[in-house]
């Protein structure tokens, strides 16, 4: 129960990973917050907590990560309700629809995935940190793809470049937010089947190349939400407090720095 007594704030965190880190980290003894713009989604997630682990305290929020209006005042709710935000994660965003051939890219499908990984990534950041700040630290965990560490034909172009630069926001981040007691870290996830989108995206491809795919992963097979799910727990807590700057590959070797 290495994280006793802290709040958790899980942005998207009514999708698949979203989810994982949730139940992984309310375990680990955190209290959670959820923020996501998909309201029924996030009813079920916080009911189903709420359901598993009565004694923590379980609140979900609509909030658009792409509005710092809006995040601001979530945030504000959240500390209301939980009284401390100590560990962020930043989960929202995806790939949102939007993988097409270079010359088939709209400005709305570049706008749209910039906005939500990458700047709602920095919105969230940014109310946050002053918090942690006047509370003498916190841990803060982005989420890059593999996407972002290498060219990859599952991801378009914007989401490669959204999740390129969560990895140098993460690295300017670390540094500002060090002398503060903030450790800012990300992890760069292969393929996971963390829902029903990611699992039907996977039977559409063809045996071929699925085969194709796990060839490309040294640990030869795909990754559960739940393995990146401890992987957030380790950064969260006790154990990575030398840590900073991070990006962790949680790619089964697909992409070795
Ligand atoms: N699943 C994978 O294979 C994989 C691999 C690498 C990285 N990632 C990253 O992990 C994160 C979670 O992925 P997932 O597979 O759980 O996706 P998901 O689609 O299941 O969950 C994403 C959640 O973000 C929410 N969201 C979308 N736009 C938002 C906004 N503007 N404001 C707030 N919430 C918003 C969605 O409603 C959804 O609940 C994403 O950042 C994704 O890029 C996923």
């Amino acid at each position: 129960m290495e994280l006793t007594g802290k709040v958790a704030l899980i942005t998207g965190g009514a999708g698949g990973l979203g989810r994982a880190f949730a139940r992984t980290l309310v375990e680990a003894g955190a209290d959670i917050c959820l923020f996501d713009v998909d309201q029924s989604a996030l009813d079920e997630a916080t009911a189903a907590l709420a359901q598993t682990h009565k004694h923590r305290r379980c609140v979900g929020l609509t909030a658009d990560v792409r509005s710092p209006a809006a995040v601001q005042q979530a945030v504000t709710e959240a500390v209301t309700a939980l009284g401390s935000i100590d560990i962020l994660i930043n989960n929202a965003g995806g790939s949102l629809h939007t993988p097409k051939a270079l010359l088939e890219i709209t400005e709305a499908d570049w706008d749209l995935v910039l906005d939500v990984n990458l700047k709602g990534t920095f919105n969230c950041c940014q109310a946050v940190i002053p918090l942690m700040r006047d509370r003498g630290g916190g841990r803060i965990i982005n989420l890059s793809s593999i996407g972002g560490r290498t060219a990859s034909i599952v991801t378009g172009v914007p989401y490669a470049a959204a999740k390129a630069g969560i990895i140098g926001l993460t690295r300017r981040l670390a540094k500002e937010a060090g002398p503060w007691g903030i450790n800012v870290n990300a992890i760069a996830p292969g393929t996971v089947l963390s829902g029903e989108r990611m699992v039907r995206l996977w039977q559409e491809l063809s045996p071929a190349e699925q085969q194709q795919t796990l060839e490309t992963i040294p640990l030869g097979r795909l990754s559960t939400p739940e393995e990146q799910a401890e992987v957030v727990r380790f950064l969260a807590g006790p154990g990575a407090v030398y840590i900073t700057g991070a990006v962790i590959d949680t790619n089964g070797g697909r992409f070795m720095g």
